[in-house]
Formats: C-alpha cells, sequence, structure tokens
C-alpha cells in the first residue's frame, strides 16, 4: 500500500500517472505534443466544435447544479465544505458563461435551450447519486472532475483541431481552474480519509467503490458518445481510449482509496 499525502496531489502527479498509465496502452505517445493543432478550417469542422461547446456548457452547468444541491443537503452543516466548493461552483459557472458568449456570438442566437435539454440528460443519467451522501458526493466528483481527464489528457496531446479563437481562454482559465479543483476534493478527501478508524475507513471505501461503479454504469453508454465525438471533432487519437480509461479510473481509484489496484477486484468496464 502506498499513501498519497494530500498536499502531493496537483498537475505534476497527474501528469506522470496518466503517461504511466497510457503508455501501459499507447507506448508512443508523447509527453507533449510535436505540433500545435489547426483551427477549423470549414463549415462542418466550425459546427462540429460549436456542439462541442453545447456539452462543455451542459457539463458545467450540470456541476454547478449538483455541487449546489451537495452543499444545501449533504453539506448543509458543514461550512468547511461549502467553502471549498463555493470555488468549484463560481469557475465551472463562469466556464458555462463563456462557453454560451462564445456560441452566442458564432451562431448569432442564444444557444441556452439546446444547454438545457443537454443538462437534462446529465440529470436523467446521474440521478440522486451526487447528494446521496458523502460516498455519492465523491463519486460524482470522481467521474466528472478526475476521471474525464483521461480523455482530456489525450485530447490534449494528439489532437490536430482546436478551436483557437478559445485557446486563452482554456489554457489561462479552464485547465487551471479545474486542475484546482482536483487538487482541492482530493486534499479535503485524504486527509479525511487519513484521520478515520479502521472500521470507518472500510465502509466508507464500500460505499464509495459502491456509487463509483453505479455512477460508471449510468454514464458508460455517454462517456462512449463523448469519446467518439473527441475524434470526430478534434481528429484526436482516441484508438485506446477505453482501455486508458479503464486503467485510468482503477489506477486513481487505488491512490483515491489508498489501497492496491489489484484489491479493487473487478470494476465496471466504459465498455459495458
Ligand atoms: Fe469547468
Ligand atoms: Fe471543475
Amino acid at each position: 500500500m502506498s499513501t498519497t499525502a494530500s498536499t502531493d496531489w496537483g498537475p505534476a502527479l497527474e501528469d506522470a500517472l496518466f503517461l504511466t498509465v497510457a503508455h501501459r496502452h499507447v507506448p508512443g505517445l508523447p509527453a507533449r505534443r510535436a505540433a500545435p493543432p489547426r483551427g477549423p478550417e470549414t463549415p462542418a469542422e466550425v459546427q462540429a466544435l460549436c456542439d462541442d461547446w453545447v456539452r462543455t456548457a451542459a457539463h458545467d452547468l450540470f456541476i454547478v447544479q449538483a455541487v449546489a444541491r451537495a452543499m444545501h443537503t449533504v453539506f448543509a452543516e458543514d461550512p468547511h465544505v461549502q467553502l471549498l466548493l463555493s470555488r468549484q461552483l463560481g469557475d465551472d459557472g463562469d466556464h458555462a458563461v463563456e462557453a454560451r458568449r462564445h456560441l452566442w456570438a458564432l451562431r448569432g442566437s442564444d444557444p441556452l435551450s439546446e444547454i438545457q435539454r443537454h443538462l437534462a440528460e446529465h440529470w436523467a443519467r446521474a440521478g440522486d447519486i451526487p447528494f446521496r451522501g458523502v460516498a455519492g458526493f465523491l463519486a460524482f466528483e470522481f467521474h466528472y472532475e478526475l476521471y474525464i481527464l483521461a480523455r482530456m489528457q489525450i485530447v490534449r496531446r494528439t489532437a490536430r483541431i482546436a478551436d483557437t479563437a478559445m485557446k486563452d481562454f482554456a489554457e489561462s482559465r479552464i485547465r487551471p481552474d479545474e486542475a484546482f479543483h482536483r487538487s482541492q476534493i482530493v486534499g479535503w478527501w485524504l486527509d479525511k480519509l487519513q484521520a478515520m478508524a479502521q472500521e470507518e475507513r472500510a465502509r466508507f471505501t464500500r460505499e464509495i467503490l459502491a456509487q463509483d461503479e453505479a455512477l460508471q454504469q449510468r454514464l458508460n453508454p455517454f462517456l462512449r458518445e463523448e469519446l467518439a465525438d473527441m475524434a470526430r471533432v478534434y481528429g484526436a487519437d482516441l484508438a485506446e481510449a477505453h482501455a486508458i480509461y479503464d486503467d485510468w479510473r482503477r489506477t486513481l481509484l487505488a491512490k483515491l482509496l489508498d489501497t492496491d489496484a489489484s484489491a479493487l477486484g473487478a470494476l465496471t468496464s466504459i465498455v459495458h
């Protein structure tokens, strides 16, 4: 068993961990991309990028709503966690605002109703898991903030196309904000886990695994669709993305539950 200190968590640890995982499946995946992606060149490519901004806005707005509900329910008596989550809520809200503004400028009309349709699908999939106690909330955070990093990391290294008009916002805001959300939630959780007595730790581990598995099963068709979209929209090489995702999730869960990856038993695969 290797214990990860809560203060160690950050982009350096995540990047190294991701490359270790990815190289088990794609030995030649570069640590850094060789050439920058190009901007969209055809109306179809612009349209595909727009569709992805709609999905991004819905994803961020879903996080805002889920976090807000958890603050009022699971963490109603916990001002420390409320303060911690308020940064995530504000940042992800801002990401959704910028995506909406960008779409509105490109299309000439407010994309909110389309964003709302995707948002309703997020709620239909996740149900009450994000505010089903601390374990459900953590499963939600793990899926929506941490496991998602597998596809982001692959796209970052292999995409041939990018929305160059949003490059500055993506690099100076979205990427550092998301890194902060991950280190904040993981730091809080690892400190909490380390302070638990053996029995409580075992119970929490079981509960988180059960909620995490339930969410994996509910999200699977959507996650596969998202990966296929990333390949189509960005020209990214996602051929091994299913295997990398499964391995990444198991590797992270082992770190987050402070156990060996092999001790986690069988986990639901993204392909099931
Ligand atoms: Fe975000
Ligand atoms: Fe976030």
